[in-house]
């Protein structure tokens, strides 16, 4: 299977369209860069833009299972996979950019890396991706067997690893990083649902995005409360003030919301059907 092929060898518009959205960032974030509309510190922005599409695009392959699920999507699993590999194609990039930025000094790198926590931690989460990446073939799956799935479960763990690298190197402002991790809490839930059998019903749906919406308000509670010197009451009483914008636990909880929602609409669409047979 190529990057545009499906399992018969035959092209997937459904792969291509995909690639093509996913690609969209970089292509943009160099088109900024090369038309010098990135600002002074041009390779720093293009690190950080980079960096943050990483995140993305780790966090909507792992979204990727239980949208197959609720939307009963087969052909999902398609591209998840090649969304995998690029996902490794951003960190890395992101890596060379450092590098670019650290003026190609490699001994300055490496002591970074040794030094600074959260690069070190973001380095271990480059180290995962690339071993995902290597045994995403055909061929490594056949040889792993059973061991492959075991291997590609790490990626919950690399997540972990990026949302980290991303909350240290964050300054004041901590919300994008707290989003993406109320997001990840969300797709946690799920994927213990669906390890479990339990029905998406949208009864365990609502309760779900409520969940992560609560951990996702402690995540950031506690994240101010240990590490920073503002209240985190303060910030916790912000998600209830809606004239600062939605924070991010509401965000969490609305789109959380979203499935729940779907799912009442698919299974009034089914009663209406069977009462006209
Ligand atoms: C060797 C590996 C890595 C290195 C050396 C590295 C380095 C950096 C640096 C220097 C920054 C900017 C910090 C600042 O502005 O002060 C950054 C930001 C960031 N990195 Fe990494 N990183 C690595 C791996 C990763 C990985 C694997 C991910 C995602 C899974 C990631 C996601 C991010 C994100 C989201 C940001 C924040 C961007 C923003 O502030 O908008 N990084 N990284």
């Amino acid at each position: 299977m190529t990057p545009l092929t499906d399992r018969q060898g035959r092209f997937s518009p459904l792969k291509a369209t995909v690639l093509a959205l996913a690609l969209l960032p970089a292509a943009v974030i160099a088109y900024w860069f090369f038309t010098h509309q990135l600002g002074p510190l041009a390779v720093k922005a293009a690190l950080r833009l980079i960096g943050d599409w990483t995140i993305r695009l780790l966090v909507i392959t792992l979204a990727l299972t239980p949208l197959q699920r609720l939307l009963n999507w087969p052909k999902i699993a398609l591209i998840r996979r090649m969304l995998g590999v690029t996902t490794f194609a951003y960190a890395l990039t992101h890596f060379i950019i450092y590098i670019a930025n650290s003026k190609y000094d490699l001994v300055f790198v490496v002591s970074e890396i040794v030094l600074r926590i959260y690069l070190t931690i973001g380095f271990v989460a480059l180290i995962g991706l690339s071993l995902l990446a290597a045994t995403s073939f055909d061929s490594a799956v056949r040889k792993l067997g059973k061991k492959w799935k075991m291997l590609h479960r790490l990626v919950y763990m690399i997540a972990v690893l990026g949302l980290l690298h991303y909350f240290i190197q964050s300054k004041i402002d901590v919300s994008p990083a707290v989003l993406l991790t109320g997001f990840y809490i969300l797709l946690m839930i799920y994927r213990i649902l669906i390890t479990k059998r339990v029905s998406l019903t949208p009864a365990v749906l609502a309760i779900s995005a409520g969940l992560a919406g609560a951990l996702t308000a402690l995540t950031e509670f506690a994240w101010y409360g240990l590490t920073t010197g503002v209240d985190p009451w303060r910030i916790a009483k912000a998600n209830l003030m809606f004239s600062f914008g939605l924070r991010p636990a509401v965000i969490v909880l609305l789109v959380g919301l979203i499935p729940c929602g779907f799912v009442m609409w698919r299974n009034r669409q089914g009663t209406l059907k069977s009462q006209v047979v």
